[in-house]
């Protein structure tokens, strides 16, 4: 298959004086005033029922940056007919034309949508400029561009064929439609879960994050502009409850592509299961869900690679990535001196709107979010086994900023150890260094998750009792260096356990589950 090679997007470094940061800041200006109104995207048309929910910037929660229209049952029900209608085509099409409309999408995204992306990803999701620059601008190129490459992966597989006899696999579409959900913390998940399917001859309708609506809109742009016909890819906002239960009912469901929390993807796992008897076909079911990822150090480990992984690891984008390390087992004997860099460099952490790019960490998504983490922040206060060594503080007035919090616990099975909270907070138990063996026992037993995990070591013996000891504790598993910042291409991405069905975002495997293939056998 001839496509062209699939490389990463080179990072750009909006340093001071870069043409990428003039670009950057100026749309992020243009977008903050320009009172965007998102409508229904169904078969090509935009849809305004009317029923409009404000956008507003977590850094800036009385400033309203537009407003979106949100669905009846109705347009869902629109959705489907529209999508197995535009369906007929769409899966008939060679798989050139469906490659070459998402390269396009890549390149637009790389070129004049590039500072779009990622100021809408800022104002939507509260990135700092170089966190949607890794994330709303090159992961999501990345999966555009290696998706095609996989593609012609999971083709290319073919059965062997012997004299007079001609076997071969058809790889088609599902049949039916692909419902993808996709969550806030990265615009990069948001357009790849849609667009997977899609490439492989699906139909799709996709429902984003409520608050990631905004960016999600450049993306429909993106796909529009790039030639992706009308019906293809339908997106829908609203009531979660009533989009899903109208979806999953419909006999034509053929498949979840899903990121979000563990507790909704059961919900849809429970609802597929009740909905079963009804569908032409067993859908396919593939989610990443939430995560408990930890850091472990040996005793040989080198405090200051330690101290940077748990800083960056745990306070870019402030703690809410799936990927972010929460929870850290940290030996006695160099506790202090990873104590004092971690210390120092959180305290050089500055806070505040994406808006300025010197800012290390911005508001929290939500007020419920924010709710929840000052919660657990109050209660660590209060707590004779929790002491908070570095930040604590949280304001809401004008934004949901929460300072990088890190708890020091002694009590290793400690709520904050166990409980995914998806925030600027890490907490730390510190271990006799006698007890490494138990530690890793500990790591493994603590969280039911097993997203990503990172040992710390320069000891080969303590790397390899790790990585055997914590081979089901994490599906993205790091030697040192931070749990986050996979790279697609590079480090295929998901969880099993709680975390996840672990089908690898962009990858073969992933694209896999988007086709039903079809064995022929031909005799002459
Ligand atoms: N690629 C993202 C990370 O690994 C999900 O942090």
């Amino acid at each position: 298959y001839n496509v062209p090679k699939a490389v990463n997007e080179p990072v750009k470094s909006y340093a001071p004086g870069t043409p990428e940061r003039d670009a950057v800041l100026a749309t992020f200006k243009e977008l903050y005033n320009a009172n965007v109104d998102v409508p229904l995207y169904i078969g090509g048309e935009e849809i305004r029922t009317g029923n409009t929910k404000n956008l507003t910037p977590p850094f800036d929660h009385k400033h309203i940056v537009g407003q979106y229209h949100q669905a009846e049952k109705e347009h869902i029900e629109k959705a489907i007919s529209t999508a197995l209608e535009a369906k007929k085509k769409w899966a008939a099409l060679s798989w050139e034309h469906r490659a070459s409309i998402f390269l396009k999408a890549a390149d637009l995204l790389a070129g004049p949508y590039r500072a779009k992306i990622n100021a809408a990803t800022m104002i939507a999701q509260a990135k700092t400029v170089h966190q949607a620059e890794i994330d709303s601008a090159c992961e999501l190129i990345d999966f555009l561009r290696f998706n095609v490459q996989f593609m012609t992966q999971v083709y290319a597989e073919q059965p062997i064929s012997s004299e007079g006899v001609w076997n071969r696999v058809e790889h088609r579409p599902l049949e039916g439609f692909v419902y993808a959900i996709t969550p806030f913390n990265f615009t990069a998940i948001a357009g790849n879960l849609p667009a997977s399917p899609a490439l492989m001859g699906n139909v799709v309708v996709w429902k984003p994050s409520a608050t990631q609506i905004y960016s999600a809109n450049v993306i429909v742009e993106v796909f529009k502009e790039a030639g992706l016909p009308a019906g293809v890819i339908n997106v829908v906002y609203g009531n979660s409850s009533m989009i899903s239960d109208t979806l999953l009912a419909s006999p034509d469901f053929a498949g979840i592509h899903f990121t979000g929390s563990t507790g909704v993807f059961n919900d849809m796992w429970a609802k597929i299961g009740q909905n079963i008897s009804k569908y032409k076909t067993y859908p396919r079911i593939v989610g990443e869900t939430g995560g408990k990822d930890f850091v472990v150090a040996h005793p040989s480990a080198i405090p200051a690679q330690v101290a940077t992984a748990l800083s960056r690891g745990a306070f870019e984008y402030q703690g809410q990535k799936c990927s972010a390390a929460s929870r850290a087992y940290l030996p006695k004997s160099t506790w202090s001196q990873v104590k004092e860099l971690l210390v120092a460099d959180i305290a050089s952490m500055k806070m505040g709107s994406p808006e300025d790019p010197s800012n290390f960490v911005s508001a929290v998504i939500s007020e419920s979010s924010f709710d929840k983490l000052a919660g657990f922040i109050d209660q660590a206060k209060k707590d004779n086994d929790a002491e908070i060594i570095a930040g604590g503080n949280y304001d809401k007035s004008v934004g949901y900023f929460i300072e990088p919090t890190v708890i020091v616990t002694t009590n290793p099975k400690y709520t904050t150890m166990e409980t995914e909270l998806f925030g600027p907070v890490l907490t730390i138990y510190v271990y006799e260094d006698a007890k490494w063996e138990e530690t890793l026992a500990l790591v493994d037993s603590t969280s039911e998750y097993a997203l990503t995990g990172a040992i710390f070591s320069q000891d080969r013996y303590a790397i390899e009792q790790a990585t055997k000891a914590l081979e089901n504790a994490a599906g993205n598993f790091y030697i040192n260096d931070k749990p986050t910042g996979a790279v697609v291409g590079q480090q295929p991405f998901g969880g099993a356990r709680a975390s996840g069905t672990n089908d690898k975002a962009g990858s073969v495997l992933n694209l896999m589950r988007w086709v039903s293939p079809r064995t022929i056998k031909e005799t002459f």
